[in-house]
This record gives structure tokens, sequence and C-alpha cells, in this order.
């Protein structure tokens, strides 16, 4: 054959060689058999060893660079590379639709586009004379590393443009991300495993050995076209980038208001949970470009779009430890500590696993990969382990027969563990921040960082002790100085003053709330009268029921606590009776309206019923601006959006107790970032 018609043979294989990735990897239409392809692959790159000189940068073969780079460059961004500003709930997007209205005149339709928000890692692309010549990360915006021969390894990325005679420059951004099964099957093989799939996208892509690259996967969606004559409109720089050769994500939408917007996100937030990819909100960019133009940027983000975020995700992290954290009322709560994710806003590394009986059920063991959400926001949580991706000889996790803190021995007579051991350090640290906690004795100066340094330095071993410390021991502490010392002894002086009801609430008494305290002072107005109740008198009280009652009559029957209260009256405590309008404070939940939505950890919804209503709440089926509380629990539906569109709080069946005033089911806040 002769040099032109080897140059013809290659320009056709190359032409049908990328005919063919195109169709499999961004139309999802295979044209031909992996075999055929696999046969013209060879052909071509045989062609090409012997002619090095015919191999151009566009070569289907080119697509894996040879050798591993040494590093990244640093280059400069063509046009910066902005972020974007975030909404987290619709009226914050109906404000930025106020903000750039001011600015310019809105549009009579098809104002604006609406998007997916991909969850990966930006990236730059430089087409010149057609050709992919520069793919770089987004960096600071204004410069980023050349990561080309990475870039160079994602299919569904066009080497060379579907466009006859291109612009000399064109300039691609876009998304690059990795499939869920993918990430799957990457985790799976790997020791370490990656926290996210937008964190290996981002860690594939810096890779320095492209072969690695290639393994893994990425595709990538294409949403901004930067060329000198472009057309009007985003709409059709997407219609314009799919027709060159682009896969751009098929779900996006041109509106004519926020009305549709809105119906627009409200639908893809379940939806997208469908989605082979991770998807994180909605990207609204202003259609017509003219526009975009004359708003503008700020410092860091467009004027022209917005990324209306979606809450509460679910996410795959790995478990590197299993701890266990003992409470205030000695109840051993076992607590999932694992790679750091960002879920819904922050980020998260312990995850509650309520009980043995929750980690039996999911089987977690460390080295899991386990998907966790925020229930209702608040508590993160684990949903699911992966069991495909359990590393081999992983062991099941047993609950210790020790508590961590003191090493009694735990007692496990109800489903939950409990350390008994009344001088645990961990017991005791729960018992001082609750004394002095605002609806106790309210103790300003007195948190946790104090109390451990307290128990540390072994100057308190009971309630009654912090009443005996002397300002130089509390002046000698870490961080404290003499002014701080001196602050916290008034305090503590000033908090003898408390009435009684207080005092019982601070006692940390099981099932005693500072509502029940409250009733509970009026009827019996000292701690001596307390002391002497019997479970019926207690029960006859309204509001009070038998829980509460056996856990005040067994609490007084143990001489330790009598002691205490002796003690703490000797300290010049008045523990008098305040008369209270029982009336408005008969329970915690006095004339509030719950939702309940979603499946509880613990309670069932009738248990969860009865018990708001025995705490004086009501519980209806509908959110209205009228209800005060959202109860959420797993599987929680459009109920949780309602409710934070309305601004319900939201409450967790944890928080729920913890409002009671009731034992807690998880035990306490500090288990939860
Ligand atoms: S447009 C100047 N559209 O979200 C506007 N960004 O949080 C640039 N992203 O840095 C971005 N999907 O990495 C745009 N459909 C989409 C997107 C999208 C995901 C990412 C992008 C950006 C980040 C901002």
């Amino acid at each position: 054959m002769k040099k032109k018609a080897f140059e013809q043979r290659i320009e056709q294989l190359k032409e049908q060689l990328s005919k063919a990735s195109y169709a499999y990897y961004v139309l999802d239409e295979p044209i031909m058999e992996d075999e055929i392809y696999d046969h013209l692959y060879r052909e071509l790159q045989d062609l090409e060893q012997n002619h090095p000189e015919l191999i151009r940068p566009d070569s289907p073969t080119q697509r894996v660079g040879e050798y591993p780079a040494k590093g990244f460059q640093s280059v400069k961004h063509f046009v910066p590379l902005y972020s974007l500003e975030n909404a987290f709930n619709l009226e914050e997007l109906r404000q930025w639709e106020s903000r750039w209205q001011k600015l310019v005149k809105p549009p009579e339709k098809n104002i604006y586009v609406c998007e997916l928000k991909i969850d990966g890692s930006a990236i730059a692309l430089t087409y010149i004379d057609g050709i992919l010549t520069r793919g770089v990360t987004r960096g600071d915006g204004i410069s980023g590393e050349d990561i080309t021969q990475n870039i160079k390894t994602i299919q569904s990325i066009p080497l060379k443009l579907n466009w006859i005679n291109p612009p000399h420059r064109v300039e691609v951004r876009g998304e690059a991300f990795l499939p869920l099964d993918e990430f799957a099957k990457l985790n799976q093989e790997r020791e370490q495993k990656f926290a996210n799939p937008r964190n290996a996208a981002a860690g594939s892509l810096r890779q320095l050995d492209p072969r690695i690259v290639r393994q893994r996967r990425l595709s990538f969606f294409a949403y901004t076209l930067h060329i000198t004559e472009s057309p009007q409109s985003q709409w059709e720089c997407l219609d314009l980038l799919e027709e060159i050769g682009f896969l751009v994500n098929p779900h996006r939408a041109l509106v004519s208001s926020l009305e549709q917007v809105e119906l627009y996100y409200q639908a893809w937030e379940t939806e997208r949970k469908n989605l082979s990819y991770l998807t994180d909100g909605v990207v609204v960019k202003l259609n017509n470009l003219d526009l975009q133009e004359k708003l503008g940027f700020t410092r860091k983000a467009p004027r022209w779009a917005i990324a209306l975020k979606y809450p509460a995700q679910e996410m795959p992290t790995v478990v590197k430890a299993i701890a266990v954290n003992v409470g205030r009322t000695g109840i051993v709560t076992p607590v999932a500590l694992m790679e750091p994710v960002q879920l819904a806003g922050s980020i998260v590394q312990r995850a509650i696993l309520h009980n043995q009986d929750r980690i039996k059920e999911l089987d977690i063991r460390v080295g899991d990969t386990v998907i966790i959400r925020k229930a209702g926001e608040i508590i993160p949580e684990v949903v699911r382990v992966i069991h495909e991706l359990r590393p081999a000889n992983s062991i099941s996790y047993q609950m210790p027969d020790c508590c961590p803190e003191c090493a009694a021995p735990l007692s496990a007579n109800e489903t939950v563990i409990r350390c008994l051991n009344n001088s645990c350090p961990a017991i005791l640290k729960g018992n001082l921040i609750h004394w002095a906690s605002r609806d106790a004795l309210n103790i300003f100066g007195l948190g946790e960082k104090i109390v451990e340094a307290l128990i540390k330095a072994k100057l308190v071993q009971s309630i009654a002790d912090l009443y005996q410390l002397q300002l130089n021991q509390i002046a000698a502490l870490d961080r404290m100085g003499e002014k701080s010392a001196k602050k916290l002894i008034n305090a503590l002086e000033a908090s003898k003053m408390q009435p009684w009801h207080r005092v019982l609430y601070g006692l940390g008494i099981r099932h005693v709330g500072s509502g029940n305290a409250k009733i509970i002072s009026q009827q019996f107005a000292s701690p001596e009268l307390l002391s002497q109740a019997t479970i019926e008198q207690l029960k006859a009280i309204p509001g009070i029921g038998n829980e509460v009652a056996q856990a005040i009559t067994h609490w007084f029957s143990i001489a330790a606590h009598l002691e205490l209260l002796e003690r703490l009256k000797s300290l010049g405590f008045s523990l008098k009776a305040q008369k209270i309008e029982i009336e408005q404070t008969v329970t915690p939940f006095a004339a509030k309206s719950f939702v309940i939505t979603g499946t509880l950890p613990n309670l069932s919804r009738e248990q969860a019923k009865s018990f708001i209503e025995k705490y004086g709440g009501k519980v209806t089926e509908t959110i209205s601006s009228k209800t005060n509380y959202l109860l959420v629990g797993e599987k929680a539906g459009s109920k949780l959006e309602k409710a934070r569109n309305l601004g319900v709080t939201i409450l967790s069946e944890a928080e729920l107790m913890e409002m009671a005033g009731s034992e807690l089911v998880v035990e306490s806040k500090e288990t939860a970032l």
C-alpha cells in the first residue's frame, strides 16, 4: 500500500471506530459487535505502529496515554470556571428571581432552563479546529490541572467534534462523574474505599496513570458551550452540544415560570433516586444568553444561574470502627465511625446504631460499605449495608461485655445494654452536664469541657462535690483562669436558689423530664415529701404514668441518692417549691400539634401517637401552617418537604423523647454529629 492509501484507511478506521464509540457510550445504541470493534481497533493500531507519523491526537488509539504522567501542570482557563450560588429551599429560589429581575427585564416566555445538578467534578475541555487538545480540572476557577491524558479515556467525550467547519476554538464545560454501578464495582476491588462517587471521580481524574483511569469508566455530561458565534440561548447550546457529539443530560426542561421550576424540582426529588448516577440538586439558568451577559457574575458565581439543592441525601461511606457511647443513664449506644462524607450540607462521620438488635438486623461490620442518611436532617443513621462490598474475612460485631469507660460488667437484661456503675466517669459526666443544663440548674460556664476536666482531675465524684470546689482548684484547670473560675463559683452559688422542680429535673431520674418535674413538684413540694410518695399516689397525678411513678420510687429507694439530697440541703440549697400555673405548663407538648411520617426506629405509629398525647400534644394527619412539629422516621414521604417549606420544626424520635424529658431511646446528642 502506498502512504496515501494507508492514510485513507487510517481515516476510515478512525471514523468507524469513533462512530461506534459514540453510538455505544453516548447514544447507548451499539452499532457493531464488540469483536468487530476490537478487530478494527487492532488494525488501526498496527497501521499506526508502522507509520507513527500518521498518528493523530483524535485517533481512538490515543484515548489511553502510554505512560503515566509525572504530575499535572497548572494551566489557566480560557474562560474562568465559576461556581454556582446555592438555594436550599424554594424561598431562596424566589429571592434569587426577584434579585435578577431588579437588574434586567424578564422575557415573556422560556425564561429558564432547568438541568439536573450532577454530583461529579467540573471539567473544561478545549477543542482546537475540532480536535480535543486540552482537558482541565476546575481548580480555583482561574487555573486548573491539565489532565488531558486522563480526559481522553472518557469514552463519552469526543476526541473530535462532529462538526464540519468548527470554530477555531470551542470550549465545553461539563461534569465528569462515576456511574453508581461503576462506583460499587470500583470500591469492591479497593481496600481503601472511596467515600462517595464524587470523590471517586475526582480521585480517578487525578490518577497519574491514564491506564487506571480508563478502567474506572467515568462518564461526562456537557452543559456549557463557549464559542464566538454562539446560539442565542442555553437551550440551543445544549442541543448543539448534543449534535456535535456530547452526552447531554436528557432530563432538561425549558420553562416559562418559577412555578414550573418548582414542579421540575419536586418531580426530580423522588425520580432522581432511579437514576444511575448521583445528583444533588437542580441548576436553574436563564435561557437567554444576552440576559446572561447583561447580568454577569458576582465574585464567585453567575447572577443568571442558581443551584437549588436537595436536602437529606443518602450517601455511601465505609465503616472504620464501631464504638460505644455511654450516656448519662448508663445506656450503652453503639455508634458507627465512618469515613467522613458530605451529607445534606454537613460532614458526617458518626452514625447511630441504636442497639444490639439493630446491629444484628443490619449485620454491620467494620470495613463494610454502608448507606447513611440523616433522619429529618438531624441524626445520621445507617440505612443499609451493601453486603456485596464486604471485605473478605470480616467478623460480625459483638457489643462489649464491659463498660468502655469504667470496665464494670454491663447489664443486658432489657433491649438496651447498661452500665450500672454509679461512679462510671461517663455516667458522672452525663449527670453533671444534665445538672448544669438550661432547664435544670442552669449553671452558666459549666460546659462539657470543664466537666471533663473536673472529672479527670478527680475533683468531682458527685453533683454535691461541685459545690465544694475551691477557686484555686478551678483556676488551675486547663483553659481556665481566675476570672472564669470566679464566675463559675458564683454561678454554682446562685444555682442553690433554684426552685425544687429544677433540682428534681436535674437529678436525672429516668422518665422525669422538666414538664413532669413541674407537675410533681406541685403535689410533693419537697424532697422529703417526694421520698415518701407511693406509686399509687404518684400515678394519681394527672399526666404521670406508671413508668414515671416506678422510676421515682426506685430512685428514692437508693441510699446514695438520699445522701445526695441531704448533702445538697446542708450545702445551702433552698429546695423550695415554686407555684406554677400548671394549666399552661402541664406537659411539654401542651397545645402543640404533631404530624408523623415515615417509620420510626423504635416506636410504632400508634405508640408514638399515644406518647405524644400522653404528654399533652395532639396528632393530626396533614401538615398545615398550624402544625408545630413533624416527627420523622425512615422513608419519610412528601410531608417532610412540605414541613420544610412551611418552616415546621422537624423532630426525630430521639428528639421527641428528649423534649418530653423521657428516657432517650437514642441516648444523647453527643453521639450524633
Ligand atoms: S453550570 C457558571 N450546570 O455544580 C456556571 N453546573 O455547585 C457553571 N454542576 O461547579 C456551572 N451539574 O461542577 C452547571 N447542569 C449543571 C451542573 C453543574 C453539576 C456542578 C459544577 C459546578 C457546581 C456548582
